[in-house]
């Protein structure tokens, strides 16, 4: 099979501050609440799209594997859907990296349709703006919206697949903030992003967690502008509390924390009092991404790699937006 030409893209993924869970619009990823993140600079997807000459499907290599099973199928969707807005025909041969482990509570999925997006919108030769780029992306993961701008950004709900996509709010030299994530558990998950968005409204506290969104949106916001640790530290941790007891009140219910992760959440609030700037949040998994001040990363690395059942540390500083690295 002979490539006209390929594009590489290369995305982060994000860890959200305010989190996306539940959706008014699942076929599409229309949001229930506006959520907030920052890309993470150490952790890389890099995705490589090639149009694919006489073939009639979209062929996908991730991390060195030709897939064939779910991981493939969910691609291969999102490719139909993306090529049916543009009326595109040819399928892409897709080559994907990453270099941190997926579906344990690391957005992989974030990067990946972030890189994805990236790569396709410039194979095909669309020109488009970042907001569509986010809109496309968000298609393929919802948070994977939030992966294009750079920095620290912001998905706002929308109410239309072209108006539901994220911006920058602050770019990623602003704060020296830093997310040292204390990795329990590198192999996937029991019950993926995707199902549990499904559930997330058969949970009692989904309608009070929604209804208080905007209001934790506003606070987050101004102490990422204000630069203010402490604001941050009290909003990120009651909102990972906040979608935490919605997982765990869903029908059938999901519990994504271990005890390590309970002993890291203790242990951080502890560190807080000793006047150590970290905060801890969680996204769908039990590893604990710890929120710090880039001075104290040394200190706050090593009190977590001493806590039993913490198997690795990734630290990241904040990262930029997706970017087109090559084109051949
Ligand atoms: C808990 O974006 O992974 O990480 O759209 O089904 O791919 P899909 O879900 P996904 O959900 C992310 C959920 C979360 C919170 C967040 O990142 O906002």
């Amino acid at each position: 099979m002979v490539n006209k030409h390929s594009i590489t893209a290369k995305a982060h993924p994000n860890i959200a501050f305010i989190k996306y869970w539940g959706n008014q619009d699942n076929s599409l990823r229309l949001p229930s609440n506006g959520s907030i993140s920052m890309n993470l600079a150490n952790l890389n997807t890099v995705t490589t799209a090639a149009i694919s000459q006489g073939s009639d499907h979209d062929s996908l290599e991730l991390n060195g594997i030709q897939q064939s099973g779910p991981v493939l199928v969910r691609v291969q969707q999102y490719m139909d859907q993306f090529r049916n807005i543009f009326i595109k025909h040819e399928h892409l041969d897709i080559k994907s990296t990453n270099d941190f482990p997926i579906s344990a509570g690391i957005a992989s999925s974030a990067s990946a349709f972030a890189a994805l997006s990236t790569a396709a919108a410039n194979i095909y030769d669309l020109d488009l703006t970042q907001n569509e780029i986010s809109a496309l992306a968000r298609l393929g993961s919802g948070s994977a919206c939030r992966s294009i701008p750079t920095g620290f950004t912001e998905w706002k709900t929308g109410n239309t697949h072209e108006d539901s996509y994220a911006v920058s709010i602050a770019p990623e030299n602003h704060w020296n903030l830093w997310d040292c994530i204390a990795v329990i558990q590198s192999s996937p998950k029991d019950v993926s992003s995707t199902q549990g968005h499904n559930l997330a409204n058969s949970s009692p506290l989904q309608y009070a967690r929604i209804k208080d969104a905007a209001r934790r949106l506003d606070i987050c916001r101004n102490a990422i502008l204000n630069k203010d640790f402490e604001t941050l530290a009290e909003i990120i941790e009651l909102d990972s509390n906040m979608m935490h007891a919605v997982m765990m009140t869903s029908k059938p219910t999901i519990l994504y924390w271990q005890p390590t992760s309970i002993a890291i959440m203790q242990e951080v609030r502890q560190m807080r009092k000793n006047g150590i700037a970290a905060a801890y949040t969680l996204d769908a998994g039990s590893n604990v991404h710890v929120i710090c001040n880039g001075n104290d990363i040394q200190k706050i690395e090593d009190l977590l790699v001493g806590i039993a059942g913490v198997n690795k540390i990734i630290k990241s500083p904040v990262g930029s937006g997706a970017s087109v690295v090559s084109l051949t």
